[in-house]
C-alpha cells in the first residue's frame, strides 16, 4: 500500500465514523483544514523536483477531490438523519396561542394627514406636491417676497451651500411654493409627481414637510404643513372662512370648536389672516374648545395679485384664496399632546401611546380607519 492509499483509508475511516454534522466538521478540518493531512501533502509538492511533482501532483489532487466528495456525501447523510430524528421527536401543538406579535403604530401626523385629506377630498380638493429642496424663486420671489426684504428672514430659513451656478437652494420654509408650481407652467423637465401648471379653476391641497430653524413646545425644525389653494372667478374671503370653519367642524367632529380670525401679514396674500383655535393648555394636556389659550393653526388670505401675475394669471379675471395648516399642530390639539418636539423624538413608548392602530374601526366623521 502506498503512503497515499494508507492516508486515504485512514481518512475514510474518520469520515465514516463521524456520527454528527459537528463531528464531521472536526474530521474535515483534520483532513482538509489549513494543516490537515491532505493539505500538508499538497504543500510538499512545492519542494519536489519537476519530475516528482508530475507524478505525485495528480495523485494528491485526486485524493483531495475524493475526500471533498466523500465528506459532502456523508454530510448529506448525517443531515437527513438529524432531520429525521428531530421530526420524530418534535410535535407541533396547534392549540397553543401564537406568541405575542409586536405591532407597529401609525404616527399621529400620518393619521391626521389622512383625516385631513379625506375631508378636503370630500369638498372637491385634489392633491399636489412639490420638492422639499426649493429654489429662492418658488419659496420667496414668486410669492411676492421683495428681494433682500427682511420678510425672507421671518422664516429662519435653512439655506444650502452655494451650488456651481452660485445659487443657494433652501429647505422649503412652507408649502406655499407649491402654489406657484401649481399655477405656473414651466418648460423644465420635472418628475411627474411635481405639480406643474394647471389651468384654473384650481382647487388643491398640498401636504408636505417644511423646515425652519426653530425649536420649542410648538415649533420643531422639521414639521408638516398642508397648503390649500383655490383659484376661480369671483372668489372672496367668505369662501375662505366657510371652507376653514367647515373643515374645523368636521376635523374635530363637533361644530362647537371656537375659532378666531386675526388680521396678519403675509407677502403672498392680501388681506391676510391667521386662524386660532380656543384651547386649554394649563393641565399638561391640550384641550380644545375650552380655556383661555388660543393656538394658531392656519395662516390664510386672498392670493395677492402679484402672485397671480407672477404665475401668468390675470388678477382681473382670476381670484382665489390660500391657506397653510400646521398638520402636527392639529394633531396636538385633537389628540392632546402637549409638546410638538415629542412627535419627532422617535421614542417608541410615546409612539405606542399616541400612535394609531392601522386596523382601527372606521372613523364615523371621515370614513377612514
Ligand atoms: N406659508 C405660511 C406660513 O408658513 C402659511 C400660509 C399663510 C399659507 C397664508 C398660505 C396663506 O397659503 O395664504 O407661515
Amino acid at each position: 500500500m502506498t503512503d497515499l492509499s494508507k492516508l486515504e483509508s485512514a481518512n475514510t475511516a474518520i469520515i465514516g465514523s463521524a456520527t454528527t454534522v459537528a463531528d464531521l466538521e472536526t474530521a474535515r478540518i483534520e483532513i482538509l483544514g489549513k494543516s490537515g493531512n491532505v493539505t500538508l501533502q499538497l504543500k510538499t509538492l512545492g519542494s519536489m523536483s519537476d519530475q516528482e511533482r508530475r507524478e505525485r501532483g495528480p495523485l494528491v489532487n485526486q485524493l483531495r477531490d475524493r475526500m471533498i466528495e466523500y465528506i459532502a456525501r456523508r454530510k448529506a447523510e448525517l443531515e437527513a438523519a438529524e432531520l429525521d430524528t428531530k421530526l420524530a421527536a418534535e410535535r407541533v401543538d396547534l392549540t397553543l396561542p401564537p406568541p405575542p406579535e409586536r405591532r407597529g403604530r401609525v404616527h399621529p401626523t400620518m393619521q391626521v394627514l389622512d383625516e385631513m385629506i379625506a375631508i378636503f377630498a370630500e369638498m372637491g380638493f385634489g392633491l399636489a406636491e412639490g420638492p422639499d429642496i426649493e429654489d429662492d424663486f418658488h419659496n420667496f420671489t414668486a410669492l411676492n417676497f421683495p428681494p433682500k426684504h427682511p420678510a425672507r428672514e421671518m422664516h429662519d430659513t435653512f439655506w444650502l451651500p452655494q451650488d456651481a451656478h452660485g445659487e443657494r437652494k433652501v429647505l422649503r420654509t412652507h408649502t406655499s411654493p407649491v402654489q406657484i408650481r401649481t399655477m405656473q407652467r414651466t418648460n423644465e423637465k420635472l418628475p411627474g409627481w411635481i405639480a406643474n401648471g394647471q389651468e384654473p379653476p384650481i382647487r388643491v391641497i398640498v401636504p408636505g414637510r417644511t423646515y425652519r430653524s426653530d425649536s420649542d413646545a410648538t415649533h420643531t425644525p422639521m414639521f408638516h404643513q398642508m397648503e390649500g389653494l383655490v383659484i376661480d372667478k369671483a372668489i372672496h374671503m367668505g369662501h375662505l372662512k366657510w371652507t376653514l370653519d367647515t373643515f374645523i367642524g368636521r376635523f374635530f367632529e363637533t361644530p362647537l370648536v371656537e375659532t378666531r380670525f386675526r388680521p396678519h401679514h403675509f407677502p403672498f396674500t392680501e388681506p391676510s389672516a391667521e386662524m386660532d383655535v380656543r384651547c386649554d393648555r394649563s393641565g399638561g394636556d391640550v384641550k380644545i374648545g375650552q380655556g383661555d389659550d388660543w393656538m394658531e393653526i392656519v395662516g390664510c388670505g386672498m392670493v395677492h395679485p402679484n402672485v397671480l401675475r407672477n404665475c401668468g394669471l390675470d388678477p382681473d379675471v382670476w381670484q382665489g384664496f390660500a391657506f397653510g395648516f400646521g398638520i402636527d399642530r392639529l394633531g396636538m390639539l385633537k389628540y392632546g399632546m402637549p409638546d410638538l418636539r415629542d412627535m419627532f423624538a422617535s421614542d417608541v413608548r410615546w409612539l405606542e401611546h399616541y400612535g394609531f392602530s392601522a386596523f382601527a374601526a372606521p372613523n364615523p366623521a371621515t370614513g377612514l380607519s
